[in-house]
Order: structure tokens, then sequence, then C-alpha cells
């Protein structure tokens, strides 16, 4: 088989890319090793950036996510029993929507087949081959079959853990990591929101983060060991740890509902430079990670749809090479600034085993910081919504 665009990973990355490119009359093939069911039910965070927002509504797909993702112009920060707003619209004019990736993920997938898109799910023992060529090619098995699709590129979308990156050879990349010692537990419940707003707390029992996912749902986490097992909670446990964390902060009270889901997440900052090599071009996960604290995972995927989309364009519609050959610089401004936020946010909010009262002080006067000073308040809210000069 063949087409112009290999793409593998039906991730966001993966789908938004396949379908920004069907609008420019450019083919792809998606190659997914998960099944559809997988990818469309495996809960991941929800905050879209307006410039998320703005693109996917340029694919077509933005009308779920406009009728069902909640506004938010604004954030609290709790520290020390009290709670300080961020707020997002009046420093920056901007604000961000919660609405949950694996939603995204349905949007995408629906518009692709819609459109008559390839899209193969459960594909294993993917190869890239002759990535340094013109005609590089993808050979995989499905249902059975041994496969190679040709194309004139492979986008790697296929997260941390996929083939694409390991196809960069090792004296050509660089790896920047740092894996922090504590995870999230993750819980959706049901009952109604605690808060109007997104709340991030600094407790010395460790970190918590209560979002939403719509009136009847609520997401929350809480800072862990990232060894811990799920079923050392149970959903008594869980909620006396979270009213621990959050209800002292000046009046919050959470409110309990029934908890139907429970995760524990690592932690971990990563960056892949570079995110290219001949033909090869990676996008997503595969290329950076992000702690979740900043919520920037998914709209850095989505950025670097946005730079490869206008680079894969321009290659097709004018002859252009040079948006291709500039692609890793520049994605990776705007991923190391996302990298730092990410880092920033983490460092100030959560429990750091070892950490000497001067430091943990340190923590609590940039909080106050952040929090009283426009200018330093502007500085989260520029970054928080996406719009931070790089
Ligand atoms: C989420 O709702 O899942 C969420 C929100 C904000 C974050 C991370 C996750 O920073």
């Amino acid at each position: 088989m063949r087409t112009q665009i290999g793409i593998i990973g039906a991730g966001p990355a993966g789908l938004l890319l396949s379908h920004l490119l069907h609008l420019r009359g450019i083919d792809s093939v998606v190659l997914e090793s998960r099944t559809r069911e997988q990818i469309e039910s495996t809960i991941r965070a929800g905050v879209l950036e307006q410039g998320t927002m703005d693109l996917l509504t340029e694919a077509g797909v933005g009308a779920r996510m406009k009728a069902e993702g909640a506004l938010h112009h604004g954030f609290e920060l709790a520290f020390e029993g009290k709670r300080r707003r961020i707020d997002l619209t009046g420093l920056t004019g901007h604000s961000i929507t919660v609405y949950a990736q694996h939603e995204v993920i349905k949007d995408l997938v629906a518009a692709r087949i819609a459109a008559g898109g390839a899209l193969r799910f459960g594909v294993s023992e993917t190869s890239l081959h002759d990535i340094e060529t013109d005609s590089p090619s993808i050979r995989y098995r499905h249902e059975g079959e041994a496969c190679e699709l040709q194309c004139d590129f492979v986008i790697g979308c296929d997260g941390s853990q996929g083939v694409s990156r390991a196809s960069i050879p090792q004296a050509l990349r660089k790896d920047f990591e740092r894996v922090y010692p504590f995870g999230w537990f993750g819980i959706l419940c049901e009952g109604p929101p605690s808060s109007e707003e997104l709340i991030y707390a600094r407790h010395e029992r460790g970190f918590a983060l209560i979002s939403t996912r719509s009136r009847n749902v609520q997401r929350m986490y809480f800072q862990c060991d990232p060894k811990d097992s799920v079923d050392h909670w149970s959903d008594d446990r869980i909620w006396a740890e979270l009213h621990a964390r959050v209800d002292s902060h000046d009046g919050q009270k959470l409110v309990d509902g029934k908890i139907f889901q429970k995760n524990i997440v690592g932690m971990r900052s990563f960056v892949s430079a570079t995110m290219q090599h001949g033909r090869l071009f990676l996008a997503g996960d595969a290329a950076h990670i992000v702690p979740p604290t900043g919520a920037k995972g998914m709209n850095l995927a989505v950025a670097d749809v946005r730079v490869l989309t206008r680079a894969l364009k321009a290659f097709y519609v004018e002859n252009r090479t040079d948006l291709l050959d500039s692609y890793s610089e520049t994605a990776l401004k705007r991923i190391w600034r996302a990298e730092h936020f990410s880092y920033w946010m983490t460092s100030m909010m959560h429990r750091i085993e070892g950490a000497s009262p001067f430091e943990q002080q340190l923590q609590v006067a940039e909080l106050e910081y952040v929090t009283t000073s426009r200018a330093a308040a502007t500085v989260m809210a520029e970054n928080y919504v996406g719009v931070a000069a790089v």
C-alpha cells in the first residue's frame, strides 16, 4: 500500500494531523497498536488551551467540545490555609476549556471515519525502514497479515514507548530527562463540582488538584508514591486524604461522591532533541513528556501538529522544504517553555521529600508572590493559557 504520510499512533497528535492533512488534500494512513475502544476510553487529562480549541475547531471537530466543555476564566492556588485566584482572562485575555482528552479522541476518530480516512487499529510488530531516503516505509502486522506501507514521510505520534523515537540513531539524538520521586493518584467520581474553578493545593501532606469533567462527574488527584498500588486505597482512605489536603483552605469543603475510577501516574519531564531525522518526524509524547501539573501534555502535541501541518503543506503545495527542515527547532522553543513551566509548577506545589524547612518556605514565598504580584501572576497565567512568548 502507498500513501503520502504514514502516521504511527492514533492519539490526539496522529488523528488531528491526519485530519488536517486531509482537509489540505494530503493523504495519510494512521496505524495504531491499540483497539478503538481502548483509545476512546483511556482516561487522561482535560485542559485545552485556546490555541488547541482553535485548531480543533478549524479541523471541524469543535462542536461537542464547545457544547460540553466548560470554559474556565481562572483557577485557584491553595496554600497555608489560603485560597487565591489566578484570573486567567483578566491577566491575559484568554481562557481554557476543560474537556477530557478521550472525548477529543472520540471526536477525531468519528471525523476520520466520516471522511473515509484510513485508520488501522490493533497493528503489531511495527518497524520503520529507509527513513533516510525519499521513500521510507512502515512494516507492520494487521489481522494476521504482514503489511508494508510506503510513503513520502513517516510521522511518529506513538508516545514515549513507541518505536518511532528509537528509529532516530542514538548518536544523533540527545535525551533530556528528569524523573520526579512522586506520582499522582487520580480518581473520577460521581457528584457535583466542589468548586467552580480548578484548585491546585499545596499541603504539608502533599499536593492535591480538584478538577472536573461535567456537572455530574469530578476529577481529583493527590500526590502519592508512584510505586503505590490503587488496591491499597479504599474509597474512605482516599476521601480522608483529599479532605485533609484541601478542606483546610479558607472554608473550602470537598463534596464526596461515588468513586468509579482510580489510577496512579508517575511524573516525568522528558525531551528528545532532535525531533526529526531524514523523512521521520516526531510529534507529541513520542518526543516530549511533561508532568501534568501545568496541564500542557495534549496542548503541546497539538502545537507540534500545527507546525508540522504547515510544513507539510508548504512541501506539497509550494515545493518548499525549509519549514520541514526547521520543524524540530521551531517546535522545541515552545516545548522547552512548557517544560520549564511544568517543572516550575510541579516544584512549587509538591511536597518534596527531604526538603529543608528553608526550602519549604521558599515554596510558600513563591506562591505568595505569584498570587499577590500582578507581574508574577501574569507569568503564571500566560504560561497556563499557552501564550507565553518563546
Ligand atoms: C484534569 O482535569 O485531568 C487535569 C487538570 C489540570 C491539570 C492536570 C489534569 O493540571
